[in-house]
């Protein structure tokens, strides 16, 4: 029944994408998994979609699938390659079938602010990791930022021993893994459509995720509160087909790309409110947030960093050095 459900909802959906578009114009459709307003990516998307529908009509139609309507993040970068997709974007962590470098991003502590994230990414070494993957068929437009990460769970948190023996849903990511595990807890990948019903049935004690995710999709309704850890980035790759990209006219690749980078520089510049913003709307929601002392915070920092060596090989030690003096 669930199959026959979604193959409806598919269709609709596609309906919809296709009501739009004018016969010739390009059709570009974005899956994501996050909530489709009031949420870093899920704001970027529509405002790229507005300004591509707006200045590029009878060219190209731009449609968004929020929420995993159509496609998890896995399912959604293998759509782009088979052209069912043309952008998608995952986070930085949900590539590691594809390329190891980017575990860069997942080395917890490594950023100390989103403005850190946003300085590397716009260096010659951050941008030289956009075109990593153009061997497996995949060219990224940009960065879009979203924010720090926070751990909830079922019981409080304040140092990682308190996490002894919980499980922790991660994203497909074994830097996440292995953080998880230097704190004595366990670790299970979830798509992200998942981890409310996993945290709202016990399959998970807790996750870690950004104010706005935990926010928009209630996690902390069935958590016992969060903990202010900020130990780690969540950042997207505005994704594409690199095949699709190379085929389109050049005016339309050329007007197309400029638009994603004026819509990735204004977007970014909004992240950090909103993610302010959507801490505020947890707190006023009844949601507990926990602050960490500068010893707790030590704690944290010294149980997770050692995380770092195991995955130097696979990153390199120069991106980590470029990556970490991007603190100033
Ligand atoms: C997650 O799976 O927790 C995030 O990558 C979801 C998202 O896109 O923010």
């Amino acid at each position: 029944l669930l199959g026959a459900v979604s193959a409806a909802a598919l269709m609709i959906s596609a309906q919809a994408a296709q009501a739009q578009c004018d016969d010739g114009e390009t059709v570009i459709k974005f899956s994501h998994v996050v909530a489709g307003s009031g949420h870093p990516k899920g704001d970027a998307a529509t405002m790229l979609a507005d300004r591509v529908n707006e200045e590029m009509n009878g060219k190209a139609c731009m449609e968004v699938f929020p929420n995993s309507t159509l496609f998890d993040d896995d399912k959604a970068l293998e759509a782009l390659l088979i052209g069912d997709l043309q952008l998608a974007a995952p986070s930085l962590s949900k590539f590691e079938a594809y390329t190891l470098k980017y575990r860069l991003f997942d080395l917890p502590f490594l950023f100390s602010s989103l403005q850190s994230v946003d300085t590397f990414t716009a260096s010659e070494q951050g941008k030289g990791l956009l075109t990593v993957m153009e061997d497996v068929g995949y060219t990224g437009l940009g960065y879009w930022l979203s924010g720090l990460k926070q751990f909830s769970a079922n019981k409080p948190l304040m140092v990682p021993s308190d996490a002894d023996g919980l499980k922790f849903r991660v994203q497909t990511s074994d830097v996440a893994v292995a953080m998880i595990e230097a704190m004595g807890a366990s670790a299970q990948k979830l798509a992200f459509k998942e981890v409310y019903g996993a945290l709202q049935t016990g399959v998970v004690d807790g996750q870690e995720n950004t104010w706005s995710n935990i926010y928009t999709q209630k996690f902390f309704e069935v958590q016992d509160g969060i903990t202010e850890t900020n130990h780690q980035v969540l950042a997207y790759l505005l994704v594409t087909s690199t095949e699709w990209l190379n085929g389109l006219d050049d005016d339309v690749r050329e007007q197309f790309l400029t638009l994603v980078e004026e819509v990735t520089a204004e977007a970014n510049g909004n992240v950090a409110a909103k993610e302010a913003e959507n801490r505020e709307n947890i707190l006023k929601a009844g949601g507990e947030i926990r602050e960490l002392s500068p010893e707790q915070r030590q704690e944290w920092v010294s149980t997770m960093k050692p995380v770092w060596e195991q995955f130097e090989g696979d990153i390199g030690k120069d991106l980590i050095d470029a990556a970490a003096s991007s603190n100033g």
